[in-house]
């Protein structure tokens, strides 16, 4: 079995593979060639935490997996990380357990990589400047996939808290210096979303994060955080502005997330401001964008389906590249 930590990952995987690898996920998805069970959530109450367990199985790349991630967000507060995870990946051809990766990093990578695709495939050409809303574990990535899908001039930062926000700032701006954007900390998400093109939010909000009636017409609009009813980082006005709103998967979306559910069970939207899954206009199924005035929403919870075609992709360039360390 090959245990691939997270520095052992970096050495051989990109955000650009992290791309390609969430588009085979949600091409394969949407073709039904997955079999993912909706997740199993066990809830925490004392701690407000949540385990989460997240299988798969996909018999065209012989492969199955579960990711185990427990997300208990209060630990920011005592300097530990808010979310832990492995992903244990399966021989799909002999049932033999061959992998264990840094379950953490593979979240990032595909999660990130989510909203890059969805930059990527529903952005604007000409995307100029994007806003991050939310500075927390997954915020680094969500940046990078950013910077990865467009030449941006600027990429404005928002959170809650301010000194956490520059900090954050400080370090991308060294980290992600290559890319050549500029990374600023701002005082508020109107000022972050202002004349934006690409926008992410990456919050575990219960109250919507942004003014949507602000966002400008042609607008890409990622939204990750939340994942369970009661979460709404998505403000219902962006829902009502915008031409088309896409899923990860649409099922699993109205399984959980508060951003699509609220607004449905009263009656600001109904199900035929849904377009579909992002899966369908990889397959070519749907239309994506069709002129520069549109708003477009995304709306993604996570698949196994991404965990899994990650981790594969992962652990074939691990082997053929001699990274990782052996254990039996
Ligand atoms: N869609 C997916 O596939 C996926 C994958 C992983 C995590 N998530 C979810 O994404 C969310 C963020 O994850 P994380 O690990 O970065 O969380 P985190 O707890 O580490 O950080 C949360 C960040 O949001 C900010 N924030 C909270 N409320 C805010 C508000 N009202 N306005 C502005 N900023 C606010 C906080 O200041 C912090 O910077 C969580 O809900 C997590 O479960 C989604």
């Amino acid at each position: 079995m090959l245990l691939l930590s997270k520095e052992d990952i970096k050495e051989v995987f990109t955000m650009k593979d992290a791309f390609a690898a969430d588009k085979d996920a949600f091409a394969l998805f949407s073709a039904g060639k997955s079999d993912v069970p909706l997740r199993t959530q066990i809830m925490a109450p004392k701690q407000e935490g949540t385990f989460l367990f997240m299988p798969s199985y996909i018999s065209d790349i012989d492969a199955a997996g579960i990711k185990i991630i427990d997300i208990f967000s209060k630990n920011i507060d005592k300097d530990l990380p808010t979310s832990s995870s492995q992903v244990i990946l399966i021989d799909g051809e002999t049932g033999i357990i061959i992998g264990i990766l840094d379950g953490n990093y593979v979240t990032g990578l595909r999660t990130g990589a989510a909203s890059g695709v969805a930059f990527d495939i529903l952005g604007k050409k000409d995307a100029k400047i994007g806003a991050l809303i939310g500075t927390g574990g997954q915020a680094a990535y969500q940046l990078e996939a950013m910077l990865c899908s467009r030449d941006l001039d600027e990429v404005r930062v928002y959170s809650r808290n301010h000194e956490r926000t520059c900090d954050f700032v400080n370090r991308m701006n060294v980290e992600m210096a290559d890319y050549g954007t500029k990374i600023i900390g701002v005082n508020s998400s109107d000022e972050a979303i202002d004349n934006a093109d690409l926008i992410i939010t990456v919050t575990p909000s219960t109250k919507p994060v942004f003014d949507g009636n602000k966002v400008k017409a042609g607008a890409t609009v990622s939204c990750i955080g939340s994942y369970q009813p009661q979460m709404q980082e998505m403000p219902p006005e962006i829902l009502t502005r915008a031409s088309k709103l896409y899923f990860d998967s649409k099922d699993a979306v109205l399984s959980e997330a508060g951003d699509i559910l609220i607004p449905l069970h009263d009656g600001t939207i109904t199900e035929d401001k849904f377009t579909g899954d992002i899966g369908d206009v990889i397959l070519g199924n749907l239309t994506g964008r069709e002129n520069d005035e549109e708003i477009i929403v995304f709306k993604s919870v996570g698949i196994g389906t991404q965990d899994l075609v990650t981790a594969k992709a992962i652990y074939d360039k691990s082997k053929k590249n001699l990274i990782g360390t052996e254990w039996n």
